[in-house]
């Protein structure tokens, strides 16, 4: 994206830009490259990205996004050095017990997707608290993606919709995506209009797959503890300059 482009939605995001975009997701990945290319060690990348964190939900707010995804912990993340899981889950701990406050101000409305297996008990309860206490909050929805991954998420909602079928609820023979839909982690929320990879990575990883089945996908060298309103801006930039055909000729 040129930076004139990224100038334009810098100096007008209010123009044309949001109206189709309802849902950004972005892997938070590069932390670890971050720090390294600063000698110093994978923590400081983790550290920083708290900064790359209230940039960008400030940033949708401004540019009126309803829902932002960030994948911050994945449920393979979990085979990292235990020294590193551990400073991670602190860190989130850390955080997310004075998050209320800024929520409010910002406006962000939390919600936890992911699998309650191997979370400590205290960092769920944290994590529902945070629900329940942003649950008013209405600017943003924000997506918390932690111990999350995508199949995961459909093996999951697969059970739940087998029992249903087994328990009479729901008809088998009647099962469609919209069913289907229901029965992922939050449902309500919608499909995925733009994914932003950072890092230089050219991947999903397990990330959002039944949400991201039309998402336009954008890839950039930044790393995620730089990201701020301009890369945000340039992503969106990028995202109105496509044409988007769910399958239809025009
Ligand atoms: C993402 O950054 C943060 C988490 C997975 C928690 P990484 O830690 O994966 O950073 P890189 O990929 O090693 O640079
Ligand atoms: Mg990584």
């Amino acid at each position: 994206v040129g930076a004139r482009g990224r100038d334009a939605v810098v100096n007008n995001p209010k123009g044309d830009l949001s109206r189709r975009l309802q849902h950004l997701a972005i892997s938070a990945d590069g932390n670890g490259r971050w720090a390294e290319q600063r000698g110093l060690p994978r923590s400081a990348g983790h550290e920083h990205s708290q900064k790359a964190f209230r940039s960008v939900l400030e940033s949708c707010v401004e540019f009126e996004i309803p829902y932002l995804s960030l994948h911050v912990f994945s449920s393979e993340n979990w085979a990292r050095p235990g020294e590193e899981v551990s400073y991670i889950i602190d860190l989130f701990t850390r955080v997310l017990s004075s998050v209320v406050e800024p929520f409010r101000e910002i406006g962000v409305r939390f919600r936890w997707s992911g699998s309650t297996a191997s979370v400590p008990e205290g960092l769920i309860e944290l994590l529902r608290s945070v629900e329940e206490q942003t649950a008013d909050n209405s600017a943003l929805t924000l997506q918390f993606c932690l111990n999350y991954g995508g199949r995961s998420e459909i093996v999951d909602a697969v059970r739940r919709l087998t029992r249903d079928v087994s328990e009479g609820a729901v008809d088998m023979a009647k099962v469609d995506e919209t069913t289907f839909r229901k029965y992922l982690y939050c449902p309500d929320i919608p499909d995925v209009d733009l994914f932003v990879r950072p890092a230089g990575e050219f991947r999903l990883s397990n990330f959002l797959l039944w949400q991201l089945a039309y998402a336009e996908l954008v890839f950039t060298e930044e790393l995620w503890p730089d990201f701020n309103r301009e890369t945000v801006a340039s992503a969106i930039h990028e995202f109105i300059g496509r044409r988007r055909k769910f399958g239809l000729i025009e």
